[in-house]
């Protein structure tokens, strides 16, 4: 079997592949498959095939065995898969927590805490594969955070991103004037399987899952620009924007300064250098009903 796909010249080819209605996963969540995959897309590229904005790919794309991503909602027994695959696939690659260096030690009360909050309404939701393993999360809350069970601290660098993202979101409540809303706590997507849909997918259940319970507003804090592209691709509006460089509060400095960069003033605090191509973190809102 193979199949003919229109993909506009020069992109990724990964990036072309995704949303297609066929098994799509079938070449991405496997890795001897997605490097075949590259490898094909290298030789098409070598061979002056690149040229045409037609590719026929190849049947190993579409073996029976390949798994499938399909999207339930997350329930309390996921917790502990959740909690790890987060440990695992988010600390080193959110903005903010990369910045932080944060460790599973520092981050895992942090991560334990938000998930047990998120699980409390159904409103969040977990992309899984054909053998039921979690690939992709959506952790969402309903309504404004509560001090309810918090704990007062969560460490040094856990509290710095708690009090960052809570000065980024501001009093939410207020500036909605209800407490209908949905809120954004986490996404993450397996590395293996970005650029496929997925994240979309998991954002669609949210909104779908909102309207269908009178939510009025989804709000989601942004810490980088993938994020953000996928949040205003769905529709959200930035609201707010908090410059890295900008922000300090007494303890801390944020920074899109590279950590070798000599130009800092002299009075500098310690600070945490955000990848410099994020830039600031913002506050988006969606109007759902
Ligand atoms: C953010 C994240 C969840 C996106 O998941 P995903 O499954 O790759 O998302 P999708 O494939 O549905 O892509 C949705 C949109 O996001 C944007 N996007 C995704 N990956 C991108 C990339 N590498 N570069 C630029 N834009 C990108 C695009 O606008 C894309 O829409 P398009 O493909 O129609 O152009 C994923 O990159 C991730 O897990 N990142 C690490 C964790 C993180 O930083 N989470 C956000 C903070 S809570």
């Amino acid at each position: 079997m193979s199949v003919t796909k229109s993909i506009p010249i020069g992109r990724s080819i990964l990036a072309a592949w995704r949303g297609a209605n066929t098994p799509i996963c079938s070449a991405l969540t496997n890795k001897c498959q997605k490097t075949k995959l590259t490898t094909f897309c290298h030789q098409m590229h070598q061979s002056a095939q690149i040229t045409t904005t037609e590719i026929t790919f190849p049947s190993f794309m579409f073996t029976s065995s390949s798994p499938k991503i399909g999207c339930r909602t997350a329930t309390i027994s996921d917790k502990k898969e959740i909690i790890d695959f987060l440990c695992k696939m988010f600390l080193s690659r959110e903005p903010l927590m990369s910045a932080l260096r944060a460790t599973e030690a520092d981050a895992r009360p942090f991560v334990e805490y938000h998930v047990k909050d998120a699980l409390k309404n159904n409103a969040s939701f977990v992309a899984v594969d054909e053998m039921g393993s979690i690939c992709g999360i959506r952790l969402n809350a309903v309504g404004p955070a509560t001090e309810e069970d918090k704990p007062k601290d969560f460490g040094v660098k856990m509290n710095i991103l708690e009090k960052f993202l809570e000065h980024v979101e501001g009093n939410i409540t207020e500036r909605l004037q209800t407490p209908r809303f949905m809120r954004h706590i986490a996404i993450c997507v397996n590395p293996d399987i970005v650029r496929s849909g997925v994240g979309t997918m998991m954002m669609q259940k949210s909104v779908d899952y909102a309207r269908d319970h009178g939510l009025r507003y989804m709000v989601a804090t942004c810490s980088g620009q993938v994020a953000t592209k996928l949040a205003l691709k769905m529709g959200f509006r930035v609201v707010r924007q908090v410059l890295y460089e900008k922000y300090s509060d007494s303890d801390m400095y944020f920074s899109c300064f590279p950590d070798d960069c000599l130009v800092k003033p002299a009075s500098f605090k310690p600070f945490v250098s955000v990848a410099p191509q994020h830039y600031s973190a913002k506050l988006l809102i969606k109007n759902v009903l």
